[in-house]
């Protein structure tokens, strides 16, 4: 869902960079082939990603729910030159589709694909990172959150997608799913969490900035 104008919207796109061939083909193959397709980030979430990593410039970086592969290659055009992207993914038959796109690109050897609950993986990867990418089932960002934290630098960052969920977020408590309610309380946390400063960007469903101190 976009919060802004249509037209707004349209001249923000037409005014922003054009997705590389590559992430172009990707784009159209997930709408054609995959169950779904709206969950890819898409253009301008995708370059608003891109930049990000590109100002951060992190060694390490985590994303919970690969999908097709669309953000983790535009976050990983920001990779330092030794750096690693690790992705978490639970849906095994994702697993050929996104990697034939990352050994397409320029970041096939430093993208790592995990398969499997991201609540497991975590804490097996055992490395710091410095930017972490949340866009997995919603019911567990406040678990992810408490998860990923120990493992971010300090001075990292944590994206979350989705938090504005449509605008539900903002609707009466009877009108709210499960999954409205999962994401308020994330949003809730962090808001309190004295340990990191956050901006929450009404940027496509809702971004959630926040930066470790
Ligand atoms: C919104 S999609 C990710 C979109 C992708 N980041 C992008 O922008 O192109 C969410 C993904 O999280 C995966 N997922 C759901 N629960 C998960 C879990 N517990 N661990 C890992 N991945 C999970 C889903 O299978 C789905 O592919």
């Amino acid at each position: 869902m976009n919060f802004i104008d249509q037209a707004i919207h349209e001249y923000a796109e037409q005014h922003t960079t054009a997705e590389s061939v590559l992430l172009q083909k990707l784009n159209r193959n997930t709408f054609a082939k995959v169950l779904q397709p709206r969950m890819l980030s898409g253009h301008m979430q995708g370059q608003f990603l891109s930049m990000i990593s590109n100002m951060i410039a992190p060694k390490f970086i985590l994303e919970l729910g690969t999908y097709t592969g669309y953000s983790a290659l535009c976050l990983a055009e920001g990779l330092q030159p030794e750096g690693e992207l690790h992705t978490i993914e639970i849906n095994e038959e994702l697993k050929t589709f996104a990697q034939q796109y990352f050994e397409e690109s320029p970041y096939g050897q430093k993208i790592k694909m995990h398969i499997g609950d991201a609540i497991k993986i975590i804490p097996q990867l055992n490395l710091m990172f410095d930017l972490v990418f949340i866009d997995a089932d919603k019911e567990n960002y406040v678990n992810y959150y408490k998860l990923c934290k120990p493992f971010l630098n300090k001075g990292g960052y944590i994206i979350a997608d989705n938090v504005l969920w449509s605008g539900n977020v903002v609707k009466h408590a009877t009108e709210r799913d499960a999954d409205t309610e999962h994401l308020m309380a994330f949003n809730t946390m962090v808001q309190n969490d004295l340990e990191v400063k956050n901006v929450l960007l009404p940027i496509r469903d809702g971004l959630m900035l926040i930066r470790k101190l």
